[in-house]
């Protein structure tokens, strides 16, 4: 950290100031679920919150009910009643005592980020080929580069201690009463059958996709986008109409061998 912003944190700090909820002091109890940007953590927060929470979890209430620490003060997750559960993007943090850690076919990945960008940043001028060559350079976010996140995790402490939960966005597509069952019991929930099937079905692609629509003019994460891309987009595995053949090699040379380590694929040829 540099020295002048490391000197106006402590400032902000000391006089209890409005500073990231990053800095809000982490408990023995709080569970983190931590992903690369865009790998599906919005809807395992629907899923987890619908199964907590006594009301229907939506684009109101989402962040007030899982809070994301990018989004929320430290005041007010300091202000928030044990167990937390909370959002985060971050790179391995030693202190985190439980994660679920959400992972997804990075060709996917960059593709939703792409959108992502146009979506919510108005000087984004990247052309997607610009922004997937990027991404495969590792120069485009804070939380770069893709494989060093999930390494990081992976090969973590936590993960020796059984405290982190891996879960793969295509495994949950595949079968999520498997996935939301293995969520409510890391997570020490009492869930039975009918309240997995009801939390599945009120985080549906659709039902998150029509919640939006019905509230981009009221969530304060919606408002100030550009509504013509959907948040809720696809949901696809799309990566094949952006990825040019060049695209594909630079790729390969990158992530490939960690692509076939996480079954993504069964070899280079793709
Ligand atoms: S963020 O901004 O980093 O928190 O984004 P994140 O929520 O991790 O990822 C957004 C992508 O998740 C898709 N999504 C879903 N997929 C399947 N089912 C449901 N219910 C669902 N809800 C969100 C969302 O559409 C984004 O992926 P793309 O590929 O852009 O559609």
């Amino acid at each position: 950290m540099k020295l002048i912003p490391a000197i106006k944190l402590r400032i902000k700090l000391l006089f209890n100031y409005r500073v990231h909820g990053k800095y809000s002091k982490i408990r023995k109890n709080d569970i983190f679920l931590v992903s690369y940007p865009k790998s599906g953590n919005t809807w395992l927060r629907f899923l987890i919150g619908n199964l907590i929470h006594k009301e229907k979890v939506d684009f109101n209430n989402f962040n007030s009910i899982i809070p994301d620490i990018y989004l929320t003060s430290k005041q007010e997750l300091d202000r928030y009643h044990s167990p937390r559960i909370i959002k985060s993007h971050e790179r391995y943090i030693e202190s985190y005592p439980k994660v679920i850690y959400i992972y997804r076919d990075p060709r996917d990945v960059v593709i939703s980020f792409y959108f992502y960008h146009k979506k919510y940043n108005t000087n984004f001028n990247d052309s997607i080929t610009e922004f997937i060559q990027k991404f495969i350079n590792g120069v485009d976010s804070r939380y770069d580069p893709w494989d060093t996140h999930l390494k990081e995790w992976f090969n973590s402490p936590l993960n020796a201690q059984d405290n982190i939960l891996f879960l793969k966005y295509e495994d949950i597509k595949t079968n999520e009463f498997k996935a939301v069952e293995t969520v409510a019991k890391f997570l020490e929930l009492n869930a039975d059958e009918q309240e997995i099937k009801q939390a599945i079905d009120n985080s549906s692609f659709q039902k998150m996709q029509l919640l939006e629509k019905k509230q981009s003019n009221t969530s304060s994460y919606l408002k100030n986008s550009n509504k013509a891309i959907n948040f809720v987009r696809s949901g696809k595995s799309e990566w094949r109409k952006y990825f040019t053949e060049e695209l594909k090699n630079q790729f390969k040379t990158k992530y490939g061998n960690f692509l076939i380590e996480l079954g993504y694929e069964k070899d280079l040829n793709w």
